[in-house]
């Protein structure tokens, strides 16, 4: 059980806080590579409840600069992107992407004003097709994370994201937890022919029924960069079956993959925007082949962990990728399909964890009950806060800085009784 003076430090992300101190020690997605053409619009982007606006210099170059001008505070979002940096159409100051004021047009030619200007800047890197942000204080940053799908071809992994209404930790908490898949994911009508025919597909690869146990026996392990979430189901001939989701300091997440012989991982993201708002950034990869047509149609339509389906843009920060499906509307949510045919009826799986993590507001994690089967959550939760308060107060680095320690998968394994779920899945999962 938290405290509440707990549940705010896990959840509160500005500067200055114990989590936003922690998070800035990584790289943070910030955009995808091809949102930003060279020389091309800024955006507005918010990250750990700084506004900020990203642009590609007709150079090429990626720059992340503080939204508001540094000399009377007009929004940078209206700037013109020229070669060298971004030109505030107010009075016309320059800024190149590290920061430094390089022009002042409304001043005197003699006076060196602008040279005493820094514009709060922070540095890029492209990796995976994505524009990431290290926001933290070490110079030069750590590498960027050897994340699997950010080195395999771009033809093998299909990257989407969206708009979340709560604050990041609920909807990590979501991605993290074993226990809820038989319920906010399950069925209630096994007739139903597409929903039978897509469990026995994933069952077949294990070859046993695909009736899974609804409450798995979950164990825990620490790693060097986070947890290992094991959800133990029995097997036939002795065996268990082990569904293992990854969790990486502080907010990756990659849940077991679809079971098979030639299964897609997915994998989250899960970057604050602010206290109350997140960007879930979804990827879905292959290790060793293009995705197909059909996968990356299916991903498209908002199928597996995407969710795609937006409401008309705005210029705010994220504007582009807030989902139709919300509050207001109930999630297009099926009543009928729930009374008989689900358990939960909004359609779509990342729309269902959207909803529901949503439904449960900014909420003070000092009122729950929790049980057995929330020891996932717990332990990610004193992950974060154990990283973040030795981080503050022994200034200990956070775990999971080495860009080599992201070269993992999650797993789902048929294993003899008497086996370590933990050797097999660090022996397996692990990659080059
Ligand atoms: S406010 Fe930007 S140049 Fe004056
Ligand atoms: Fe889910």
């Amino acid at each position: 059980m938290l405290t509440a003076d707990e549940n705010a430090q896990l959840t509160r992300v500005g500067p200055g806080t114990l989590m936003g101190d922690l998070m800035r020690q990584y790289w943070i997605p910030v955009v995808l590579s091809s949102e930003l053409p060279a020389g091309g619009r800024v955006k507005r982007v918010r990250i750990l409840g700084e506004d900020l606006v990203a642009f590609r210099a007709p150079s090429g170059r990626v720059g992340l600069l503080g939204e508001f001008c540094s000399h009377r505070r007009a929004s940078l979002y209206f700037g013109r992107n020229e070669e060298p940096g971004l030109r505030c159409v107010y009075h016309g100051w320059q800024y190149e992407p590290g920061g430094r004021c390089i022009d002042m047009p409304n001043e005197r030619p003699e006076s060196s004003f602008q040279d005493k200007v820094t514009h709060p800047a922070y540095p890029c890197a492209e990796g995976g097709g994505v524009v990431w942000a290290y926001m933290g204080p070490a110079s030069p940053p750590p590498g960027l994370p050897d994340l699997e799908w950010t080195e395999v071809p771009e033809d093998q992994r299909f990257v989407s994201k969206f708009w979340q209404d709560c604050n990041y930790l609920q909807a990590l908490e979501g991605g993290v937890d074993p226990a809820h898949i038989s319920f906010l994911h399950g069925i209630l009508d096994a007739r139903d022919d597409g929903l039978r025919r897509a469990l026995d597909q994933a069952a077949a690869g294990f070859g046993f029924a695909a009736q899974l146990e609804r409450a798995p026996h979950i164990e825990v392990a620490d790693t060097e960069t986070g947890l290992l979430i094991g959800a133990r189901r029995e097997a036939p001939a002795g065996q268990y079956y082990w569904r293992v989701t990854r969790y990486l300091v502080p907010f990756h997440s990659m849940p077991p993959p679809e079971v098979g012989s030639d299964p897609v991982i997915h994998s989250h993201v899960w970057i604050p925007i602010d206290d109350d708002h997140l960007v879930n950034w979804c990827i879905s990869y292959h290790p060793t082949r293009a995705l197909t047509a059909d996968e990356v149609a299916q991903f498209r339509a908002g199928s597996s962990i995407h969710v795609m389906d937006y409401a008309p843009e705005t210029s705010e920060a994220y504007g582009d990728i807030r989902p139709i499906q919300s509050r207001a509307n109930d999630y297009l949510a099926d009543w009928e399909a729930q009374r008989i045919r689900k358990f939960f009826g909004v359609p779509g799986v990342g729309s269902q964890d959207k909803a529901i993590t949503e439904s449960q507001g900014n909420y003070d994690r000092s009122l729950e009950r929790l049980g057995r089967a929330d020891i996932g959550i717990i332990r990610v939760r004193k992950c974060l806060l154990d990283a973040a308060i030795a981080l503050r107060t022994r200034r200990v680095p956070p775990p999971a800085l080495d860009p080599a320690g992201y070269r993992v998968r999650p797993a789902a394994l048929l294993l003899p009784k008497e086996a370590s779920w933990v050797d097999a899945v660090l022996k397996t999962a692990a990659t080059g």
